[in-house]
């Protein structure tokens, strides 16, 4: 089957927030509850929620397409961050660094390498805007992403507060170094 990796486009907002309720509970710790899980969802990750990321120029979501079906996502967001951790861990990565705010693939493709070939997308594009480094949030206890992530190059640089519902997690925040390219400067 054809795989293909591009941004999104606002006619995707359906099938983006499809996958993305399906996946979303995939990251979250057993003290999630499917409640908890659901609240979040319809205030973040909504068909209306992914119209107004995808109409956002601070933001670029990619998609990686299998047969023609959306199976995995990466959101981007190319804001300073304001949580103050989150400024302190970043000293000791090179600047600018942009954030990979959201990856998620389908759980039949886990595995596949179809997340490889997002982050590898998700890098590129973070470069070609002139960004030096990655960095994201991921549960402490989201094993598999972790390892996704260390294969991927990141490694971890400090810890910041991540609310789902009545809970505060305590994630890791980890960063990866980008390749320069002719971008801003
Ligand atoms: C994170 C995600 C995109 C990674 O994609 P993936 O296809 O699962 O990644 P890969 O299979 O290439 O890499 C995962 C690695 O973790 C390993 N792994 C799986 N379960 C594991 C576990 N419980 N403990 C340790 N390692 C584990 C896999 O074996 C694999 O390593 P390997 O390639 O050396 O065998 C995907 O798992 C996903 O969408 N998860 C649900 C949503 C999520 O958690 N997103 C991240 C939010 S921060």
């Amino acid at each position: 089957m054809t795989v293909s990796v591009s941004p999104a486009r606002p006619e995707d907002a359906a099938e983006l927030a499809a996958l993305a309720a399906l996946t979303f509970p995939l990251a979250c710790p057993p003290a999630v509850t499917p409640e908890d899980s659901d609240a979040f969802v319809a205030a973040n990750l909504s068909k209306e929620a992914f119209e107004a990321y995808l109409a956002d120029p601070s933001i670029r979501v990619l998609v990686i397409r299998e047969g023609g079906h959306i199976r995995g996502y990466a959101l981007l967001v190319f804001l300073p961050p304001a949580d103050p951790e989150v400024v302190a861990a970043l000293q000791t990565v090179p600047g600018p660094a942009a954030e990979l705010s959201k990856c998620y693939v389908h759980p039949a493709a886990h595995g596949s390498g179809l997340a490889a070939a997002l982050m590898e997308a998700a890098r590129e594009t973070a470069a070609a805007e002139g960004f030096r480094s990655l960095w994201l949030g991921v549960n402490d206890l989201n094993v598999r992403a972790q390892t996704f992530y260390r294969k991927s190059g990141f490694t971890k640089v400090g810890r910041r507060s991540f609310d789902v519902g009545p809970h505060t997690f305590r994630d890791f925040i980890l960063a990866a170094p980008l390749a320069r390219t002719t971008g801003r400067e």
